[in-house]
């Protein structure tokens, strides 16, 4: 057990947590830390922060069309979609970058006349949840909230407070607030092996060793490899998923809309976003034609006029997924290394509330009961 760290806010004050990854997830929990006053040092193994899934995100802050039932995990979907606002502008003033936070609203639509009675399904359950969603959407209606929907569109709802926020930026937000609050951050740096000896955490990174009270294993898809050393048998899967970007002039697309098969949504740049594949691809973040052809696909389904627009980027990332849903949270064999990762479709809606989450659990000693149903205790036996 953990005593040490439980008992004693003296030794809270010195705690040095190491945090493997420098994803939105890794960052969004050294700012929480640091912020504390931990000594909090960060190790990323890519020569720039931010370079894994976080980098590709669409960064959609939608918790009414990525949760698909009432549960631990909307609910925690939507506490941190709360948090998002205040959060924002916390780290603006903190970093100088503006997240360019959109609340656009979104259409969700579908093309599909027998889905059309899974949307009211959807929208009943989400009602008895206090979400704000509208009645059901005939394709003029949805047409007067976005003009250009698809004819092949057959009816949709409206979530009018659904977002977004530019990923890159939140991450290079996040890793100036962390430093400026005294983080460390090293990139370039791969952790190869994590132990939990006595009462510390050694990290092996070439040629050295770190040592730490706390480590907390925020790496991704690559976060299983770690794991292993650590006597846990932990499946963190990567699924591939790739966006193509083409050029748009700014507010031609005033919401997001978001159907069967993938989504689209405006930067204030103006620059577009037809997304997303889900590809078993193990390691492997590249862009490719067939990959290309079926975003091509879903923007004809959604909004036809992008398919003649001017392309102007590809890109690819790993989201990190688990069966048992995000990972959050002490792991089985040990109380001094913590898990986050398993965020697959939602790390950049959910690093809110993760950092808040992870962030009382180190500083505790304890894993706050918010963290019960996504505990990887619960989810692996050591
Ligand atoms: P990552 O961003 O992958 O960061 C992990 C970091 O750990 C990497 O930088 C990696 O280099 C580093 N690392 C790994 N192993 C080691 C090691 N041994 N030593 C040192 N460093 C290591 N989410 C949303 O909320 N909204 C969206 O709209 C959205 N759209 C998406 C669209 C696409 C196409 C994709 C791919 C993802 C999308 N996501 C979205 C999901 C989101 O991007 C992820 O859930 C989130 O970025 C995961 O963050 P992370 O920090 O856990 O992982
Ligand atoms: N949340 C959108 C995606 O993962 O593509």
């Amino acid at each position: 057990m953990l005593e040490s760290v439980t008992a004693s806010p003296a030794i809270q004050d010195r705690a040095h947590c190491l945090i493997v990854g420098a994803g939105v997830v890794g960052l969004a929990l050294a700012w929480e830390l640091s912020k504390q006053g931990l000594a909090v040092t960060v190790l990323e193994r890519e020569p720039e922060c931010g370079q894994g899934a976080s980098a590709a995100a669409a960064g959609m802050l939608a918790a009414g069309v990525e949760a698909n039932a009432p549960g631990p995990f909307l609910d925690l979907c939507r506490r941190s979609s709360r948090m998002w606002r205040s959060w924002a502008e916390e780290l603006r003033s903190d970093s100088g970058v503006d997240c360019e936070l959109e609340t656009c609203g979104l259409l969700r639509v579908t093309t599909r006349p027998e889905s059309i009675s899974d949307l009211e399904v959807r929208r009943a359950w989400q009602l008895t949840q206090g979400i704000n969603v509208s009645e059901l959407l005939s394709l003029d209606q949805l047409r007067a909230e976005v003009p250009g929907v698809s004819a092949m569109v057959a009816a949709g709802l409206l979530y009018p407070d659904e977002a977004h926020v530019h990923s890159h930026r939140v991450t290079q937000a996040l890793e100036l607030a962390a430093r400026r609050h005294g983080a460390r951050i090293e990139t370039g740096v791969e952790v190869t092996s994590l132990k939990a000896e006595g009462d510390r955490v050694r990290a092996t990174v070439p040629g050295r060793d770190l040592e730490g009270d706390l480590a907390v294993i925020a790496a991704g898809s690559w976060s299983g490899n770690l794991l292993a050393g650590l006597g846990v048998e932990a499946s963190v899967e990567p699924i591939r998923g790739q966006i193509a970007a083409v050029c748009g002039a700014p507010g031609a697309l005033p919401r997001i809309v978001f159907g069967d098969r993938g989504y689209v949504l405006q930067k204030r740049s103006g620059q577009v976003l037809v997304g997303a594949t889900e590809e078993a691809a193990g390691f492997d973040a590249w862009p490719t034609l067939s990959g290309m052809e079926r975003l091509s696909e879903i923007a004809a389904e959604l909004i036809p006029a992008l398919t003649g627009a001017r392309f102007s980027n590809s890109w690819a990332g790993l989201r990190p997924h688990s069966a048992a849903g995000p990972l959050l949270g002490r792991v089985p064999t040990t109380d001094r290394v913590l898990l986050a990762t398993g965020h697959h479709r939602n790390g950049i809606l959910l690093a809110p509330v993760t950092a808040d989450l992870l962030g009382r659990a180190v500083l505790t000693g304890t894993d706050p009961p918010e963290l019960a149903a996504f505990s990887p205790r619960v989810a692996w036996s050591a």
